[in-house]
């Protein structure tokens, strides 16, 4: 059986995140969507609540399989015997870091990575923008599934419309 990875920090999953795990479910007969820490980046979600909201948008899917990991990822890789990485690569500032991390993986443990060209539709999105539009009560509704903008809605609650002296 082929498996395949789709690693990330999904806090929260996009339109962009799910496109590419769907397109990869094509490809592989297993796509394990891996939640992992990023640890440049401070988290709004638990990784229990990133799962369940990856979950409640990939289970149509039979061959997706939701997992999390604290740790390297080649180690996520060694102890699930999986040797490909899938990554969405947005645009041209997304190539220097991913190229690093896939240089990374591959030296390190024969890890393979392949990129999937974002959809177009998706290139400007990333799970930052959308924490970012959400605090200032922007709308998102465009970019998240409903229950991931219910999730956004709630966790920012209360903390949107104050004056900048607060
Ligand atoms: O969605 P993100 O935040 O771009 O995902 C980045 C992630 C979580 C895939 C990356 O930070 C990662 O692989 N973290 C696990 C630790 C690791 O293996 N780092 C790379 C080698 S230094």
């Amino acid at each position: 059986m082929k498996s395949a990875v789709c690693p990330g920090s999904f806090d929260p999953v996009t339109y962009g995140h799910l496109d590419i795990i769907e397109r990869a479910t094509s490809h592989f007969d297993q796509v394990i969507v891996a939640v992992l820490e990023n640890r440049s980046k401070a988290s709004l979600f638990t990784v229990e609540e990133r799962i369940s909201m990856i979950r409640e948008n990939t289970k149509h899917f039979p061959n997706v399989v939701i997992d999390s990991w604290y740790g390297l990822l080649v180690e996520y890789c060694r102890a699930n015997k999986v040797t490909t990485i899938v990554k969405g690569l947005r645009a041209v500032t997304d190539f220097d870091y991913e190229l690093q991390m896939a240089q990374i993986n591959f030296q390190a443990a024969k890890v393979e990575t392949m990129f999937m060209a974002t959809s177009p539709t998706h290139s400007f999105l990333s799970s930052s923008i959308v924490k970012e539009l959400a605090h200032f009560g922007g709308d998102v509704s465009t970019m998240v599934p409903p229950n991931v903008d219910e999730a956004l809605r709630k966790r920012v609650a209360g903390t949107t419309n104050r004056s900048a002296g607060d």
